[in-house]
């Protein structure tokens, strides 16, 4: 069982910025916006952070997840690479983001925060409503139009695990205009100022961060011997990606032992490929810290819906690594990201999330780029209820 959790914004200090002076915030400041106790996470410089032991026992309840080899896969792809799954599809809301959505629900039910305001595009609002049930803390999902399009079941699913879910008409001209910005900034705005209620984004922070990173730390035990050549994640905000990563990431700048990190990201959204270093925002109301990180300016089209890869910010983190040389991205077409997606649902007897396609995808690519070796992916989320058609 993982005792402690890896925090890797301690690579970038200094990265968590005042909306409104542009300077390295101050812990009072940043208690304005978060919760006290995920705000001290947010400006820590420890590099491990212990997991409080009522978190350890709800982790414990679906904990270490299942890691299998993904046989018949790697036989249709006719490689000699073998494929490890780490399989976040087996968590309470069947997706990755279940791991922060307890995390944060504790915590802020420790501080006394009794509502809890998000953006997200569906996976997100399952994971949180399912976790904040569990601490008696209301939930309020803005999501935008377009995902309820794409995924009609979200929002009954939201609602069914407890959450309130307002959903987010454009307003504004701009056709790309990022959706996930849009319920962000409309959820911070209702948040505003009502006494125990905090808004939480859904990735990119480290209070998001840390807890993904059990992820990682559990395939690296659940491999033993077996050491990854590569480890592939999806990236939107970078939480997925940092998740299955983070423990090869670390133990390539601690001990100088390389893994090749693969960042899967959509053409739509290269956030990590062609996004600038710059201090960003998640809201446009200079209420929310602003990060010093790779953003973009908007998505590149809008004739394909990618779901939780359309984040124009990502984690300091993994500008940093990719910065830094440790990670590489690779860039897929929402056809490439369904088609990986079907052939191992054929082949596996699994389905899974559109996201989950694009890494996918890199594995594919991966498999085809060399003759042997070990890959490592996660499924980020089973896609219940989604229709490839
Ligand atoms: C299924 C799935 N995979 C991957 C991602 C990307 O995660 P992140 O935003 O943490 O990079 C998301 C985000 O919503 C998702 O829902």
């Amino acid at each position: 069982m993982i005792d402690a959790l890896l925090n890797l914004s301690a690579y970038c200090p200094g990265s968590v910025l005042d909306p409104v002076t542009r300077e390295p915030i101050t812990l009072e400041r940043l208690e304005q916006a978060l919760p006290p106790s995920l705000a001290a996470l947010e400006l820590s410089g420890e590099h491990w952070i212990p997991i409080p032991d009522d978190l350890r026992e709800v982790f414990h309840g679906y904990r270490p997840t299942p890691l299998f080899e993904a046989t018949a896969f790697a036989q249709a792809l006719g490689t000699g690479c073998r494929i490890f799954i780490k399989d976040e599809g087996a968590t309470p809301s069947s997706n990755h983001k279940a791991n922060s959505a307890f995390w944060i629900a504790y915590h802020c039910a420790r501080d006394g925060v009794r509502e809890i305001t998000t953006e997200t595009t569906g996976n997100w609002g399952i994971a949180l409503a399912t976790a904040a049930s569990r601490f008696g803390i209301q939930v309020i999902c803005f999501i935008d139009e377009a995902s309820v399009a794409a995924r009609p079941d979200r929002v009954r699913l939201m609602e069914a695990a407890g959450a309130r879910v307002e959903v987010v008409g454009p307003d504004t001209d701009d056709d790309s205009f990022d959706p996930l910005v849009l319920s962000a900034n409309r959820a911070v705005s209702y948040t505003g100022k009502r006494p125990r209620s905090r808004y939480i984004f859904g990735s990119v922070y480290t209070y998001f961060i840390v807890p993904q990173t059990i992820v990682g730390l559990e395939a690296r035990q659940q491999l033993g011997e077996v050491r990854p050549d590569v480890v592939v994640g999806s990236c939107g905000g970078g939480a997925n990606l940092l998740g299955i990563a983070g423990a090869f990431l670390t133990e390539a700048i601690e001990y100088g032992t390389p893994t090749d990190v693969v960042c899967a990201e959509s053409e739509l959204c290269p956030i990590v490929s062609k996004g600038r270093m710059g201090e960003y925002s998640i809201d446009d109301q200079d209420f929310y810290p602003r990060l010093r990180t790779y953003g973009l300016d908007h998505l590149l089209g809008d004739d394909a819906y990618i779901g939780g890869l359309g984040s124009t910010i990502v984690a300091a983190p993994v500008a940093r690594f990719h910065a830094d040389g440790l990670i590489r991205t690779a860039t897929f077409s929402d056809e490439e990201a369904r088609s990986a997606a079907e052939l191992f649902g054929r082949t596996q007897s699994r389905t899974v999330a559109l996201e989950t396609g694009y890494q996918l995808a890199a594995v594919v690519a991966e498999a085809e780029r060399r003759p042997s070796g070990n890959i490592l992916v996660n499924i980020s989320s089973t896609g219940r209820g989604i229709s490839y058609a």
